[in-house]
């Protein structure tokens, strides 16, 4: 794959010709939880830095050892600390007189509300411990959690960390398929469902998918038993053999329970990584240093100020599914290992209508927001009326991830949710990284329209050529992380080989870290995030992002979402493809069609230059996303090359795909 040459340097980006600087809020700066001392900190005695960072925690030993990197790429972080996950999120609270303080404002879909406190954690999470102790879950043992965005997902979790059990989530919106192969991989004991959770005003089933991912196992499944939370009502089909209730195991447990000490290096959790085909990728991480990175970075990034209602401390909300990463590390182990009051809500943005989060934030008063960028377009597809109905001034900071977040959305998400005041944070990191690498720091750092900014203090981040060589301010490359860090991956489950060779390989001289994610270095030497290099396009041996397209389609005052591909093409190497959604609204008149096409062709040619101008664009209805909002470009990709269209199980609607196929033939 050539980066040698690169569009972005000969003719101006979209992304870099956003000039806008957004100053750190002179308030927020003079009471800032981090300065820039922490760079320096950091840049003066890495390891030193993250010892002082451990302090966070509260460790039934201590450690001996920072960093072990002897067997490199497999760490050892913290050697000899022995500690309990969830006695730091939970118990420690309650000791220091935090038992009132709520932990939680959970929000269902059909409008159900409860508020949940430290001491009711504590409780619950006990309960649970003894009830999976009770069902004969051990130390090392697995347990899939496949539940609803319900508070038993935070205390399923949870109880698990506490008796030293490994948990591998699997998103609720995956198939039986999916959650065979997972159980199956890891070898599940026990899986925590529930009958269903709500989605879209309706009971969604749960159970039904985890009886047929058992079915298909067969003989071979490993679990042992099914333990469900009644949440619809919905009827169930219960084998006595194997399922048990919560409420008949947890409820009546007993809500004492002494959390062991486990060593730092002990197996957390497994998160298998979405959307690749074969075998599934056990990402796994361990106690202590996985700990020790989300609760700093949520305290630096979020300018976190825990503290109950009456001390004025954050309302914080993560907007993610714990199903995936994000929820993990931003719902679940960092805020809750730094005492934060959060939001958890169960359900759509759009139900029962478009203002819903809004309508959230309003009522319990949210003060830090963090959200995807693509919730972010659907929203501006949605007009601005909707958020500017509801008072949103509690919010002081707004976070960004999971994807580029092109200015335009940035600049409406600055605008109109934060109301110019709040500095947006764009975090980039993945699930292997287990916590943000790459961030403005919110007290510190002039925010730029696109660009993540810098490597947060203690990480080593850097763009480099084919050679592993770093590229000039200026230039794109790889992204490397150059350092290891506390909360990385320490293998996969199950295959170190793989590990080695689809991380460590390809810079093996020089010990990187590939995150297989494109980026450029502009004048000021931050970092801009290109989008994945797979999905990077080399059109007449010019580089070209798919992102950088597509934020200048979503420029365009009509388009409301796009995805670009390359195409195989005999004369150029690849050429351009783009697949838009319209505005609502717009797509009414006249100039719905070819006009509007042209249109968009030269607003690209004019945004990025006239290599960048799409072949072709297509006008579509939907476009096809994975459950976690990821376009699966692939399958965009096959019709863009006249291929019959490939595994559409992991999309959130299947049926997207004939439908685009179908408009794409229409006008060719
Ligand atoms: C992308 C999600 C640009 C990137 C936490 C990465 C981003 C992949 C950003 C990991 C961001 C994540 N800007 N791109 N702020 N954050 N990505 O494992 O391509 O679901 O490699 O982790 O998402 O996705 P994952």
């Amino acid at each position: 794959m050539s980066i040698g040459a690169n569009l972005a340097e000969d003719t101006g980006s979209s992304t870099s010709s956003e000039k806008r600087r957004f100053e750190p809020p002179a308030d927020l700066a003079a009471e800032a939880n981090v300065t820039s001392a922490a760079y320096d900190r950091a840049a003066q005695d890495r390891l030193g830095f993250w010892a002082e960072q451990a302090e966070r925690l509260t460790w039934a030993e201590p450690f001996t050892e920072v960093l072990d990197w002897t067997d490199a790429p497999f760490a050892k972080w913290y050697v000899g600390g022995r500690l309990n996950a969830a006695y730091n999120c939970v118990d420690r609270h309650v000791e220091a007189g935090r038992g009132d303080q709520v932990a939680f404002h959970f929000v269902g879909e059909p409008g159900d509300t409860r508020d949940i406190t430290y001491a009711d954690l504590k409780d619950e999470v006990s309960r649970a411990a003894n009830a999976l102790l009770d069902l004969g879950v051990r130390t090392g043992d697995m347990v899939a959690i496949y539940l609803p965005m319900i508070p038993e997902a935070v205390v399923s979790m949870l109880a698990c960390a506490r008796i030293g059990a490994t948990h591998t989530v699997v998103f609720g919106g995956f198939s039986a398929e999916a959650l065979a192969s997972r159980i199956e991989d890891c070898r599940a004991k026990v899986v925590i469902t529930a009958d269903g959770g709500y989605r879209r005003g309706a009971p969604s089933a749960l159970k039904p998918t985890v009886d047929d991912a058992i079915g298909k196992l067969g003989g071979n499944s490993p679990v042992d038993h099914v333990l469900t939370v009644r949440r619809t009502g919905e009827y169930v089909s219960f084998d006595d053999a194997t399922d048990v209730w919560w409420h008949d195991v947890v409820d009546g447990a007993s809500p004492e329970h002494t959390p062991e000490a486990f060593d730092a290096e002990h197996p957390l959790y497994v998160m298998y990584s979405s959307g690749t085909t074969g075998k599934p990728k056990g990402i796994l991480h361990t106690t202590g240093g996985y700990l020790v990175g989300a609760a700093y970075t949520h305290h630096a990034v979020f300018d976190l100020k825990p503290g109950s209602a009456e001390e004025k401390g954050d309302v914080y909300w993560c907007t993610a599914d714990i199903g995936w990463v994000t929820g993990h590390s931003y719902i679940v182990y960092g805020p809750l290992a730094n005492g934060v009051t959060q939001v958890l809500y169960e359900g759509t943005p759009d139900s029962p209508h478009q203002g819903r989060w809004w309508e959230i934030v309003e009522r319990y008063g949210v003060t830090l927001l963090y959200t995807a960028p693509t919730a972010i377009r659907t929203f501006m597809k949605w007009g601005r009326e909707i958020p500017d109905r509801y008072d949103l001034s509690s919010l002081r900071l707004l976070g960004s991830v999971g994807e580029p977040i092109n200015p335009e959305a940035y600049l409406w998400y600055r605008n109109v949710i934060g109301g110019d005041r709040c500095p947006v944070v764009d975090t980039w990191w993945q699930t292997e990284t287990g916590q943000m690498m790459i961030s403005p720091l919110p007290g510190v750092t002039a925010g730029k329209p696109g660009s993540a900014m810098q490597a947060l203090p203690g990480i080593g981040v850097d763009v480099v050529d084919e050679n592993g060589d770093p590229v000039p301010n200026g230039s794109s490359g790889y992204l490397v992380l150059t350092e290891p860090w506390p909360a990385m991956l320490r293998t996969l489950w199950g295959d170190k080989d793989r590990f080695v060779e689809t991380y460590w390989a390809r810079f093996e001289k020089q010990g990187y870290y590939f995150a297989g994610d494109g980026a450029k270095k502009d004048e000021d030497g931050d970092i801009w995030i290109l989008g994945r290099v797979d999905d990077v396009m080399n059109v007449s041996g010019h580089r070209l992002s798919t992102s950088e397209i597509e934020s200048a389609l979503v420029s365009h005052p009509r388009v409301a979402e796009a995805a670009v591909v390359g195409a195989a093409d005999e004369t150029t190497g690849q050429a351009v493809f783009a697949y838009v959604i319209l505005r609502s609204g717009a797509e009414e008149g006249a100039s719905a069609g070819d006009a509007l096409v042209h249109e968009l062709r030269t607003h690209v040619g004019k945004e990025i230059g006239a290599i960048a101008k799409p072949r072709k664009i297509t006008i579509v209805p939907e476009l096809p996303k994975t459950r976690s909002g990821k376009i699966m470009r692939r399958l965009l990709r096959d019709v863009a090359e006249n291929r019959a269209v490939g595994d559409t199980t992991t999309l959130s609607d299947p049926a997207i795909m004939a439908q685009i196929a179908g408009d794409d033939r229409a006008v060719k």
